[in-house]
């Protein structure tokens, strides 16, 4: 991928380490990955590619590289998406991260005392 580098902020506190990885192509800032390590536990957040490079493979790029770098340098074994986001898997979002190897192993809906669903819960998660 010509021209690709990172900007990478990592932030160590006592029981963790956040990242914050921005991919640039030449100047322009294609996206946002941010990560957090603990007990070698990766949970993911704020993944996103800007909508005119979509569809291109930036995406699962990333989430790849980082995977290999949370084996390499922290000997995590599993990653899940923060689940709080979880209106976006709705949309194409989980095929997203299901073409790149994650599962959902846990689904459940809050439901209102009236019956309506307001939220539904996920855990979306990879072996590495
Ligand atoms: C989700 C997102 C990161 C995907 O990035 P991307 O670089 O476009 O994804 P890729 O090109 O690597 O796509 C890999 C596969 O995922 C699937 N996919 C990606 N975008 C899709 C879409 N809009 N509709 C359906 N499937 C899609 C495709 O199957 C694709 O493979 P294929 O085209 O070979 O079939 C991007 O769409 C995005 O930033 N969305 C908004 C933010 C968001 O919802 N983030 C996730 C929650 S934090």
């Amino acid at each position: 991928m010509n021209g690709l580098r990172y900007k990478i902020s990592k932030f160590i506190k006592p029981d963790r380490f956040i990242y914050n990885v921005k991919p640039f192509i030449y100047n322009d800032n294609i996206g946002n990955l941010d990560f957090t390590i603990k007990d070698k536990q990766v949970i993911l957040d704020n993944v996103y590619i800007n909508e005119n490079y979509r569809r291109n493979k930036y995406g699962s790029f990333f989430l790849e590289k980082m995977e290999n770098y949370v084996k390499k340098n922290y000997q995590s074994k599993s990653i899940r998406l923060l689940s709080y986001y979880q209106p976006v898997f709705e949309s194409h979002v989980l095929s997203f991260f299901k073409k790149n190897g994650y599962v959902v192993t846990y689904k459940n809906a809050k439901i209102f005392e009236n019956g309506q669903c307001y939220e539904d819960i996920y855990y979306i998660d990879k072996k590495i």
